[in-house]
C-alpha cells in the first residue's frame, strides 16, 4: 500500500507542476483574472489527482485480487505436487517391503535345508559315501522335481527321506533346493 500512496503523491506533485508551469504565461497580458484561471488550475489538479487515485486504488485492488487468485492456485499445486510425492513413496515403501517379504522366506527355506543336510544328509553327501555325489556335483543340475521325488523315495543305495522317516515332503524340498543352491 505504500507503494500506492506514493505513487498518488508522484502524480500529484506532477499534475500541481504542469499546470504551475502553464499558469504564468497569460499572467503578465490580463492581470486581473489572473486569479481565477489559477483556481481553476488548482480545481483541476484536484480533480485530476482524485481520479488519479482512484484508479490506482481500483488497480491496487485489482492486483491484489489477482495476487490472492495466484496464491490460491500456487498453493493447490503445491497440494497436489505433495500428494502425488506421498503416493510415489508409499508405492516404494510397498515395492520395498514386497520385495523383503519374497527373500524372507527363500532365506528361511534356505536356512532349514541348511539344517535338515547337516543332521541328516551330510553323513553320506560330505564325503561321497556309497557313491552319493557331493555338493557340486552335475546330478545337482537335474530337474528339481525328479531330485526331491528320488530324495523322497530313495533312489539305488540313496535311503528314502536320507533315512529320516520323519522329514516331511517340504522339509526334503527345502534341503534339495539348499543342495541345489550350493551346487551352482
Ligand atoms: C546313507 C547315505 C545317504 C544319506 C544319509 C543321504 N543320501 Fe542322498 N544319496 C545317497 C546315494 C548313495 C545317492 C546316489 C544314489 C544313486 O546311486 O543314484 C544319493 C543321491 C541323492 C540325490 C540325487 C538324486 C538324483 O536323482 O540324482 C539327492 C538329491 C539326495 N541324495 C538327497 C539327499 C538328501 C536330501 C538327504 C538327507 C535328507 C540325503 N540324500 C541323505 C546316499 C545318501
Amino acid at each position: 500500500m505504500k507503494q500506492v500512496l506514493c505513487l498518488v503523491f508522484v502524480a500529484v506533485f506532477m499534475v500541481a507542476c504542469s499546470s504551475d508551469s502553464t499558469d504564468p504565461a497569460p499572467q503578465p497580458s490580463a492581470p486581473a483574472p489572473a486569479v481565477k484561471p489559477a483556481e481553476e488550475a488548482v480545481q483541476r489538479a484536484t480533480e485530476t489527482a482524485q481520479q488519479v487515485v482512484e484508479e490506482v486504488v481500483e488497480k491496487g485492488q485489482e492486483l491484489k485480487d489477482e495476487a490472492g487468485k495466484y496464491v490460491e492456485k500456487t498453493s493447490e499445486t503445491v497440494a497436489a505436487k505433495a500428494q502425488e510425492l506421498e503416493v510415489g513413496a508409499e508405492k516404494l515403501v510397498q515395492q520395498g517391503s514386497d520385495r523383503l517379504a519374497a527373500l524372507v522366506p527363500s532365506a528361511a527355506t534356505f536356512d532349514q535345508g541348511s539344517s535338515i543336510y547337516q543332521q541328516n544328509c551330510r553323513s553320506c553327501h560330505d564325503s561321497g559315501m556309497m557313491g552319493a555325489p557331493k555338493i557340486g556335483h552335475a546330478r545337482y543340475r537335474a530337474d528339481i522335481d525328479v531330485l526331491v521325488e528320488n530324495s523322497i523315495n530313495g533312489v539305488g543305495r540313496m535311503p528314502a527321506r536320507g533315512g529320516n522317516r520323519n522329514l516331511t515332503d517340504d522339509q526334503l524340498r527345502a534341503v534339495v533346493e539348499y543342495m541345489v543352491e550350493k551346487s551352482k
